[in-house]
């Protein structure tokens, strides 16, 4: 899988890939991560991607030229499967969202700044448009970065044990259990028994107990019977 970045502000994307699993999976050669900086493709002299807007009103508005300019570099050395928008008004990103995307092989995500981008990008352009929540961001890149590692982690191979993807809350519509690891006793507060039972077939069915009571306690909306 390869994910193209396109960013007027490159530099906010340079430390999410660069560490952890996410630098690993590249250097697996599991994912290729590529952020280009849309002002190397303005053919202003200042390197401008944004103007006033017409009809007026405060903020300014990214022009069409330079966002079409790399979109269509990008496709003139491959296919992509979608090229993503990020936006607060796009479809609301959620874990089946990200399994899908991780099916995919190219994709391009457009990071957003100002006032948004010229209208005709979105109706030409894009085939997706994402937002991470219902909140504003001062630009698409923190949350491009988001979408890229929920994306990135369902990717085979990416997690070492490749279980602890499946295992992650939202995988089958439930939170995580909560989980302990030792001392078994810290100043009284102990790790519940059956997790240091030994027995198997109890520890799954606690766990699963427990994922039930959190999700229908924390977030009823995703539970099921
Ligand atoms: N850009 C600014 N806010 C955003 C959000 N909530 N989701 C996606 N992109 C954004």
């Amino acid at each position: 899988m390869r994910i193209d970045i396109i960013s007027c502000v490159p530099r906010l994307l340079e430390s999410p890939f660069s560490h952890s699993i996410l630098q690993r999976a590249q250097d697996k050669g599991l994912v290729e991560v590529v952020v280009h900086d849309l002002r190397d493709f303005s053919t202003s002299k200042s390197r401008q991607v944004d103007d006033y807007a017409f009809g007026g009103g405060a903020g300014m508005v990214m022009t069409i030229e330079p966002i079409d300019a790399c979109v269509s570099h990008l496709k003139s050395q491959r296919a992509y499967e979608e090229v993503i928008y990020m936006t607060p008004d796009g479809e609301r990103l959620d874990q089946s969202v990200s399994n899908e995307l991780s099916l995919k092989g190219n994709l391009i995500i457009l990071c957003g700044h100002y006032k948004g981008v010229d209208e005709r990008v979105r109706e030409s352009l894009i085939t997706r448009e994402i937002s991470v929540g219902d909140y504003v961001l001062s630009g698409g890149e923190l949350a491009a970065a988001v979408l890229a590692d929920s994306v990135i982690r369902l990717v085979p191979g990416v997690l070492s044990d490749e279980t602890s993807a499946l295992t992650d809350s939202f995988q089958d519509d439930l939170l995580a259990p909560p989980v302990y690891t030792r001392p078994a006793n810290y100043k009284g507060m102990e790790v519940p028994e059956v997790l240091l039972s030994g027995h198997q077939k109890k520890i799954e069915d606690w766990r699963y107990d427990q994922a039930v009571e959190r999700t229908k306690a924390r977030r009823p909306n995703l539970w099921k019977e």
